[in-house]
């Protein structure tokens, strides 16, 4: 699907441009990662692929002494993400801004905390490390949410449908030889569950696929569009127990 088509571009933010996440992920796994940082004061924060700004808005307030600085790469999420600072009387220490994560524009060594769930897999785990590094204060630290497989043991129509989507899934273990590659060491990991795919993701995708196809009967574009969503989710709902995202506390070594 060519997503530099405005008219596909259009059809796909109506029905991914308005949910509450852009991706899997909830508050509590949000603040419970947060805990695991081992560094011990958080003032600057770098949230790349911030989307609509669920994150971003869960960090700020637990982090009330803190800046922050939200990238996201889509204009179109960066609107949104505005909007819900500036609702949430945010604005005067959070920021949001056009950029790309590999040149989110942060200065050096001043970074104590660079967060990104659910996008670092855009990029690639080891470019993203890599990019971050020297962004990164002392004591600073990386948490990222990334795709994992759960067991070895995959069907074939769900191994087919990840080859097609994203080849590079791997589970646990090959996520730590990308830190260890990029220079980092794993402080902390663990698995969302699947709560973090239903609750703000797919339960509130499923209408909006529905409407979209009655607001665009005889589109192509609607109906291609719908298709693909609604296979990401029947695989879910057939395999919740292959797969699922992970967090992954990581420092620099
Ligand atoms: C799956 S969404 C997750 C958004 C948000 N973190 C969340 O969990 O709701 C991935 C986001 O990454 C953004 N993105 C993709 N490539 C990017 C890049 N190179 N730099 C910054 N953002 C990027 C997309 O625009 C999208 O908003």
């Amino acid at each position: 699907m060519d997503f530099s088509d405005p008219h596909v571009f259009a059809l796909f933010l109506e029905v991914y441009g308005s949910l509450p996440r852009a991706g899997p992920g909830a508050p509590h796994y949000t603040l419970r990662a947060l805990e695991l940082v081992p560094t011990p004061t958080i003032r600057r924060v770098l949230i790349c692929g911030a989307g609509p700004g669920a994150e971003t808005l869960d960090l700020a307030a637990a982090l009330p002494d803190a800046d922050l600085l939200a990238v996201d790469i889509l204009p179109e999420m960066v609107a949104e993400g505005r909007r819900r600072v500036s609702a949430a009387g945010l604005a005067p220490r959070v920021h949001y801004e056009v950029a790309d994560m590999l040149e989110p524009g942060a200065e050096a060594g001043s970074v104590d905390l660079v967060w990104c769930e659910g996008a670092i897999y855009n990029v690639g785990i080891e470019a993203a490390l890599a990019a971050w590094r020297p962004l990164l204060s002392p004591h600073g630290a990386v948490a990222f949410t990334e795709p994992v497989w759960l067991k070895a043991e995959r069907p074939d129509e769900l191994s087919a449908w990840w080859q097609s989507e994203y080849p590079a899934i791997t589970d646990v273990e090959g996520i730590r030889a990308h830190i260890e590659r990029a220079g980092y060491a794993l402080h902390a990991t663990f698995n969302l569950g699947s709560d973090a795919w239903w609750d703000a993701y797919y339960a509130p995708m499923e209408p909006r696929i529905e409407a979209l196809l009655a607001a665009h009967p005889d589109d192509d574009v609607a109906a291609g569009i719908a298709a693909m969503a609604r296979k990401e989710i029947a695989m879910f709902r057939a395999y919740p127990d292959a797969y699922s995202y992970a967090f992954f506390i990581v420092t620099p070594r």
